[in-house]
């Protein structure tokens, strides 16, 4: 009888000390290694989420403002590109009159003040699913376009019951006035200092505010910590919050800049459980110190024009590229370039589409990257979640094969 009192008594504080002990002794190596895993990956993302608050506008009440569909998107290049091979080729669903299907959303999403605080979103569905909640995936565009440009992408994902999802960028479609904007706004970043055009914005919360809390509870930062963040990561709050969206089955890929910010917010906010950067990840650093930065510089060149006039050189060398790169995305070439933040995806799905001849990817930059995710992954118990394809004789292009890697490795994780 004494026994029986007392065994019940004890017992639950017996299986709290118990499970503490499991845990620490890697009784479940599993849940070990990934929670070792994020709690190093926590402390890069703390980094990169403390970037200077004097840069941000203040936060405003995440709102939903109704806009509408725009007819003639700027595109900040000639000639306007009029038709892509390889978004077409993205696998569909046969739905007869799948446009007739399609349920169009347009909106701005209010993310702070200021005028590049107004997101403007664009999501197909179709009007139809048995599904209550659905997967979703964003595609996030290249450089000088914009959100209506990935539409065939985003048709062919909506056929197959995904909710799909565009954003303009920022400088990019409706958050730009003419065919300089994107340009202007690297520049004055040079110049001035006063915001991240090139991929910060876009991905990084506002303000600094402490993880201690966040750790301690040992949650992942973004859903319960950040109440108040920037474009993907504020498009992540709503996407949650839709009741036609599975929180827990969000993708997020693109295409070149639009794959750099798949990386990186991938990087930065848990709650994109599967990420495919197409064209995207390159070693920034890698690029200086190996003397192969000269195709990416060439894709923003007025930015290290300005500052190689201001440093007083006679040619942009590596010098103009990392003094710009730490002016205007700070660590970008250093403690957040792919070595570092690549890793801290695992192990959430990450799959990585390069050309083997993308002057702006180069391949043998990408070497420690690849090479030190496969270990975080293996560490996690999960190295199937990360794959490498690199698609030989292709340049800075993304192929119809890619889009199709990309969609079909979408549905592998995230269609039930
Ligand atoms: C583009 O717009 C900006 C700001 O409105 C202006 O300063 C700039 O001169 C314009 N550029 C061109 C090429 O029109």
């Amino acid at each position: 009888m004494t026994n029986i009192i007392s065994s019940s008594s004890i017992s639950p504080l017996i299986c709290f000390f118990v499970f503490f002990f499991w845990l620490g002794h890697g009784g479940a190596q599993g849940i070990q290694h990934s929670a070792a895993a994020i709690n190093g990956a926590d402390k890069i993302r703390s980094q990169f989420l403390h970037l200077p608050r004097t840069r941000r506008s203040p936060q405003v009440p995440l709102t939903v403002e109704p806009s509408k569909p725009v007819r003639h998107p700027l595109f900040q290049q000639v000639p306007t590109p009029t038709f892509s091979e390889a978004m077409e080729s993205c696998p569909k669903a046969d739905i007869k009159n799948l446009k007739e299907q399609l349920k169009e959303e347009n909106f701005y999403l209010h993310t702070e003040a200021g005028e590049q605080g107004r997101l403007p979103v664009l999501i197909l569905s179709l009007k139809d699913s048995k599904q209550k909640r659905r997967p979703a995936v964003v595609f996030l565009h290249s450089t000088n376009k914009n959100k209506e440009w990935v539409r065939p992408l985003l048709e062919a994902y909506a056929s197959r019951e995904y909710i799909a999802i565009a954003i303009d960028s920022r400088y990019h479609g409706e958050r730009a006035h003419n065919l300089t904007t994107y340009r202007d706004a690297l520049v004055s970043s040079w110049i001035k200092g006063d915001t991240m055009p090139f991929l910060f914005d876009t991905v990084i919360p506002p303000f600094s505010f402490s993880l201690v809390d966040c750790k301690s509870l040992f949650l992942p930062f973004s859903s319960y910590c950040s109440k108040k963040v920037w474009d993907l990561i504020k498009l992540a709050d709503y996407l949650t919050q839709r009741k036609d969206i599975d929180p827990k089955r969000i993708g997020i890929t693109g295409e070149s800049l639009g794959g750099m910010h798949a990386w990186f917010v991938a990087f930065v906010d848990t709650r994109y459980a599967v990420a495919a950067p197409i064209i995207g990840v390159q070693g920034f650093r890698w690029a200086i110190d190996n003397d192969k930065w000269q195709a990416r510089v060439d894709s923003i060149k007025a930015v290290f024009e300005e500052a190689r006039v201001d440093l007083g050189k006679s040619a942009i060398d590596k010098e103009v590229v990392k003094k710009v790169w730490d002016r205007i995305a700070p660590g970008l070439a250093s403690i957040f370039d792919s070595p570092y933040s690549i890793p801290t995806i695992a192990p959430r799905p990450l799959l990585i589409l390069n050309g083997a001849d993308d002057p702006r990817c180069p391949l043998d930059g990408i070497k420690t990257p690849t090479k030190r995710a496969r270990k975080a992954y293996a560490k996690a118990h999960s190295s199937n979640n990360f794959k490498l394809i690199v698609q030989p004789g292709i340049g800075h292009e993304m192929t119809s094969l890619m889009v199709k890697e990309a969609s079909d490795w979408m549905d592998r994780f995230l269609k039930q």
